[in-house]
């Protein structure tokens, strides 16, 4: 049986302040078309698994807000977790929490702030890696052709065999340094991770064990409380004593059962104001626009406002405006990487900024 495991627990500081603590980006219409990412990613699978295998998995003041745009789950398939401990946490908790009801599942890993744009061709790869997944205790993800030198993102350096589309992986490398991403794009042999991951419960928790063995023992000590009336009780505790690892540095960098599907599905990770950026509608100089403004010499430019003041611009180049709520920034859009920090800054002023 197949289970759709969604991760829907992140801040989305990227993407502030559009995206705030009390709802951040997977609860946000970030395309302006009805849905937000989390609904859009159900959609997704809704064709390949009946509702009642989702599972959602989210940092527990989130429930409502999971439980009101996902009405067709019942509440015990939605996770909550008490603290954030990162990806390789939350995947361990939900594979070991499917694995105690039913040994032989298969997971899709899919975390909610993906836009896919070709969603018949999704559809076969899903088909095609699992089907992979099901040889020995493969690890499959799913492999993007890279388009730039992103140090956001995992690249996977795989074994070029001809008539093969599952790839045997040499090497996984996640968020490189800019110098390092350079020399991979260029090598041409590398792919970046997708995120998505596809594999039997069994051979996930077979690689925790191997990788992450004190996560691995302290989800194995409580695999009967598990659903349960203890379970909320013993994942408090469980919450308290795990690491905080990503999946990517925790168990893909270091696995030798990794296996890639290169796959061409319109892939885009909305993880930041420049990757909206990228995929939106744009104005004949290059510039998205939600909102009411009137610009001369304006390119290249992102500008959202969530009311009706007019915004008057003059001479800016590739620059974020955004004003939500209590919050505007202005600031150059590839700022990615001060975005931690404006939060962070935000919030010593006072956390209703956040
Ligand atoms: N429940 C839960 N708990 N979800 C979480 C947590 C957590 O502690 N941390 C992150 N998530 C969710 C996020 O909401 C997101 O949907 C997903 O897990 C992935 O986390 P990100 O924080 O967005 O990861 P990333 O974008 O930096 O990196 C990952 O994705 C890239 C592609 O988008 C890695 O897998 C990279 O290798 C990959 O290239
Ligand atoms: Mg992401």
């Amino acid at each position: 049986k197949t289970y759709i495991v969604i991760m829907a627990g992140g801040i989305g500081a990227r993407f502030w302040p559009y995206s705030r603590r009390h709802k951040p980006k997977q609860f946000l219409d970030v395309l302006g078309e009805g849905r937000s990412l989390l609904q859009m990613t159900f959609d997704r699978f809704k064709e390949m698994a009946s509702p009642d295998r989702f599972i959602v998995i989210t940092y527990g003041k989130y429930l409502d807000q999971v439980k009101e745009q996902l009405p067709e789950l019942d509440e015990n398939q939605i996770l909550c977790e008490p603290s954030r401990k990162n990806t390789a946490t939350c995947i361990a908790y939900a594979t070991y929490r499917i694995y105690s009801k039913d040994p032989d599942a298969s997971l899709i890993i899919t975390p909610a702030d993906h836009l896919i744009l070709e969603g018949e061709k999704f559809h076969q790869v899903m088909h095609k890696a699992l089907r992979a997944s099901q040889h020995g205790q493969r690890l499959v993800t799913i492999g993007i052709k890279p388009t730039r030198p992103e140090t956001g993102y995992g690249y996977i350096q795989y074994v070029q065999e001809k008539n093969f589309d599952v790839l045997k992986v040499k090497t996984f490398t996640e968020k490189p340094d800019l110098e390092l991403a350079k020399t991979f794009l260029k090598s041409g042999d590398f792919l970046w991770n997708s995120g998505i991951f596809i594999w039997k419960a069994e051979s996930l928790i077979s690689a925790l064990k191997t990788y992450l063995p004190d996560t691995a023992e302290v989800f194995e000590d409580g695999l009967n409380s598990l659903n349960t009336s203890k379970e909320a009780e013993f994942i408090r505790n469980a919450y308290a004593l795990v690491k905080n690892i990503s999946i990517d540095f925790g168990v893909m960098e270091k696995s030798d059962q990794v296996y890639v599907i290169p796959a061409d599905i319109g892939w885009s990770d909305l993880g930041s104001w420049q990757s909206l950026h990228d995929i939106r509608t744009k104005d004949p100089d290059g510039n998205v626009i939600d909102g009411n403004t009137i610009l001369y010499d304006t390119k290249g430019s992102f500008i959202r406002l969530d009311n009706d003041k007019l915004v008057m611009v003059k001479g800016l180049e590739n620059y974020l405006i955004v004003e939500e709520n209590n919050v505007l920034l202005i600031c150059p859009i590839d700022s990615e990487k001060e975005f931690r920090q404006f939060v962070a800054d935000a919030k010593k002023k006072d956390s209703r900024y956040i």
